[in-house]
């Protein structure tokens, strides 16, 4: 088993500069969910470890040992990658004893070696039933599975797995999430698994990294990302519902630290007050999780906005209401009828709010 560490990382495509200067530390035998939306740079960056792709500078760390120059069957790494890319014209058997027959590991098995391997795997991943029929007559959980089977048939050192499970219908997707992760807690291997799911990374990670335009967030475990965001665009992005964020602006009524929201004055506690004194401008965003905010009469509401949408989520109803150029969730403990465009008032409670920069999206909370 190994340590990831991706140090320095540089990356141009063309004159796209994706990747400027990116670390990232996978400790061993963690199971780590890197996560970003589309077009960020994870798949980039699976191919960089494996081998599949070369940084324009930088290095790759697996288990201490720089892989940069090594071909990708030398670094031992086990890939899965979203479509699967299993060998059409191969039996299941033949697509998990491939990585066995390159040309690197034929001298270690033999062919009773690679029946013995193949018969293992298969087991492990309850498909030693299929493994005379070729992969285009399986399901896509069934061909998921040959794909993990494939990848780990070598024991690698590391597992890399991007989107594993984002083409399983849902009910298929939970199966496999909760099979990965139990097969993870009886082999160990360090892992990544890309996704572009917050409930997936939240579910599964000991670790998430989250990523955007080639750039690291923030890393820490799915608690410490959900309590303590380091930046705006994960509390909007991370949660199940993810924070509202409102623009605001520091200000003090008379002598007490105070937030302007519209026309409105919070008075702020001292818990915002600790963070408010970190700021560096006093345009910030206001970070809400749905409980802090209640839906009152307009008169009665700290601030005042109108309705946008709702909608039922599971039994709970859900508003989505608009204030200027910002929208915030709200659930309701009874479903009210309302339509776009009702004027609602809201009470905001600031205990346990975050308060981020509106410029850089950071946060004023202190992080350490
Ligand atoms: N070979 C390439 N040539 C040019 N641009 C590329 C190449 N590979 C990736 N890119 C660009 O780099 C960026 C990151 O791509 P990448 O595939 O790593 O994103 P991703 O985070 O995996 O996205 P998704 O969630 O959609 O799979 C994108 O803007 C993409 O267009
Ligand atoms: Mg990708």
């Amino acid at each position: 088993m190994a340590e990831i560490r991706l140090r320095d990382i540089h990356k141009r495509f063309g004159r796209f500069q994706l990747f400027r200067g990116f670390s990232l530390g996978c400790p061993d035998h963690a199971y780590l969910c890197l996560l970003g939306p589309s077009g960020c740079g994870k798949t980039t960056l699976m191919r960089i470890i494996a081998g599949l792709a070369a940084p324009d500078a930088g290095d790759v760390l697996i288990g201490g040992r720089r892989v940069n120059d090594l071909l990708p069957a030398i670094r031992n790494v086990g890939l899965a990658f979203q479509n699967y890319a299993l060998y059409p014209h191969l039996s299941v058997a033949g697509n998990l004893a491939f990585p066995l027959r390159a040309p690197v590991r034929r001298a270690h098995y033999n062919e009773a070696d690679i029946r013995a391997a193949v018969k293992r795997i298969a087991a492990l991943l309850k498909i030693d039933s299929l493994l005379d029929r070729h992969v285009n007559q399986l399901s896509g959980g069934q061909q998921q599975r040959v794909a993990l089977g494939r990848a780990l048939i070598h024991d690698p050192q590391v597992l890399l797995l991007d989107e594993p499970v984002t083409h399983l219908d849902a009910r298929l997707r939970y199966e496999m999430r909760a099979e990965i992760k139990l097969l993870h807690d009886r082999i160990g291997t360090t892992t990544i698994h890309v996704t572009h799911d917050q409930r997936e990374a939240l579910a599964m990670g000991d670790l998430i990294a989250v990523m955007r335009e080639g750039e690291l967030e923030q890393i820490g475990t799915p608690l410490k990302l959900y309590d303590t965001p380091a930046t705006a665009f994960i509390a909007g992005f991370v949660g199940d519902p993810p924070m509202s964020l409102l623009h605001a602006r520091l200000a003090t009524d008379g002598s007490r630290p105070a937030l302007h929201i519209g026309a409105s004055s919070l008075p702020l506690a001292a818990e915002l007050s600790a963070q408010a004194r970190t700021a560096k401008s006093p345009d910030v965003l206001l970070g809400l999780r749905p409980q802090q905010v209640t839906l009152v009469e307009p008169e009665r509401g700290d601030v005042v906005a109108a309705v946008y949408s709702h909608e039922m989520v599971g039994r709970e109803q859900q508003l989505l209401v608009s204030m200027a150029a910002d929208t915030i969730r709200c659930r309701m403990k009874q479903p009210i009828q309302v339509v776009a465009g009702t004027k609602v008032g809201l009470n905001l409670s600031l205990v346990g709010a975050k308060l981020f920069d509106a410029i850089s999206g950071k946060s004023l909370a202190d992080l350490h």
